[in-house]
């Protein structure tokens, strides 16, 4: 994920070289002090001799160009990871930051193995939305049953469902390793926990219900609905969750998209002229999928997300 504020800051430090340098030419003196952004008694100086510049002005204004990679294309919150398309462990690698749970979390919720991981940004979220679904179902029986995987342990997985249940069923339920979302280190199974240790049944939980109705204001979406099968090729995990982050979480909720949908949907968003604009609880945000391989740089804040597939999905936040 890129994210805009290195970028801002490399602009500003570009326009201040460039305005120190046209001060130099004018005036044929030496500046009595060099000109740095955190001199307040400067910043007149440096617009006035911005604006008297033969240049013009648009030319200090000029906007930066933000260009994107294959391995862009392949990293992000918005990844689509399915059946048609792979994982790309390599174009992850560098960015996954995986942080293991037990470790990390912020109060103490039940992690079947202690080894579960998922990417550090995620945990915060993570962390929220079990707090807030003890709380609303006045039990504290909410945990995580499944986590980051790398590819061998998808290989366990799908060995162990194939004996236990036949080939038939693990096609239905689990992902082909390489191809599975949990890979990502964005994507958790939730379950019961009961005191004794014991496990219990998410699906037919109040629990369910209420990370069903709820997730997407932590960032999260439901990914494997029943109404989806056809289009996810998964059937009906009432507790897979998936990070995508805000605003896509809420936007997809209130459109009933799955992230595949969503995807398609976003292609239609193509130039940053055209973007679709989201108003969630978070604030106001331009959403748009570019494929060209370099745009202008947004101006304020923005993140930038593959989609797994054929470019990137730019998100960037309105001011006000
Ligand atoms: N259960 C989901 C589909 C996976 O194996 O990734
Ligand atoms: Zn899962």
């Amino acid at each position: 994920m890129k994210n805009g504020n290195n970028h801002a800051a490399q602009r500003l430090s570009a326009l201040i070289l460039t305005l120190t340098l046209i001060l130099c030419a004018c005036g044929g003196k030496k500046p009595a002090e060099p000109v740095t952004p955190v001199e307040p008694t400067q910043a007149p100086a440096v617009t006035e001799a911005a604006s008297s510049s033969s240049e013009p002005a648009e030319s200090a204004e000029e906007r930066a160009r933000l260009s994107f990679s294959e391995k862009d294309i392949h990293s992000g919150d918005l990844i689509l990871v399915s059946a048609a398309h792979a994982y790309d462990f390599e174009a992850n690698d560098d960015t996954l930051d995986l942080k293991n749970i037990r470790e990390n979390q912020s109060f103490y919720y039940q992690v079947d193995k202690l080894e579960f991981s998922v990417a550090g940004r995620i945990l915060p979220a993570l962390d929220r939305m079990i707090a807030a679904c003890d709380e609303a179902v006045g039990t504290k029986e909410t945990g995580i049953t499944s986590a980051y995987r790398t590819y061998e342990y998808q290989e366990g997985v799908m060995r162990e469902i194939t004996e236990a249940y036949g080939e038939a069923y693990a096609k239905k339920y689990v992902a082909i390793p390489g191809f599975s979302e949990h890979h990502t280190g964005l994507a958790v199974d939730i379950g019961i926990f009961y005191e004794d240790g014991s496990q219990g049944s998410f699906s037919e939980s109040r629990n369910a219900v209420w990370m069903r109705e709820n997730c997407y204001r932590f960032g999260f979406v439901r990914r494997y609905a029943e109404d989806k099968t056809k289009i996810t090729g998964i059937s009906n995990e009432a507790w897979h969750f998936r990070y995508v982050g805000m605003p896509h979480a809420a936007f997809m909720t209130e459109k009933n998209f799955c992230l595949e949908e969503y995807i398609d949907y976003l292609r239609e968003h193509t130039s940053e002229n055209a973007p679709l604009s989201v108003t969630c609880a978070d604030g106001s945000y331009d959403i748009f999928f570019t494929d060209a391989g370099e745009i202008d740089e947004p101006s304020g804040e923005y993140t930038v997300s593959g989609n797994n597939v054929d470019g990137v999905i730019v998100t960037v936040k309105r001011e006000g």
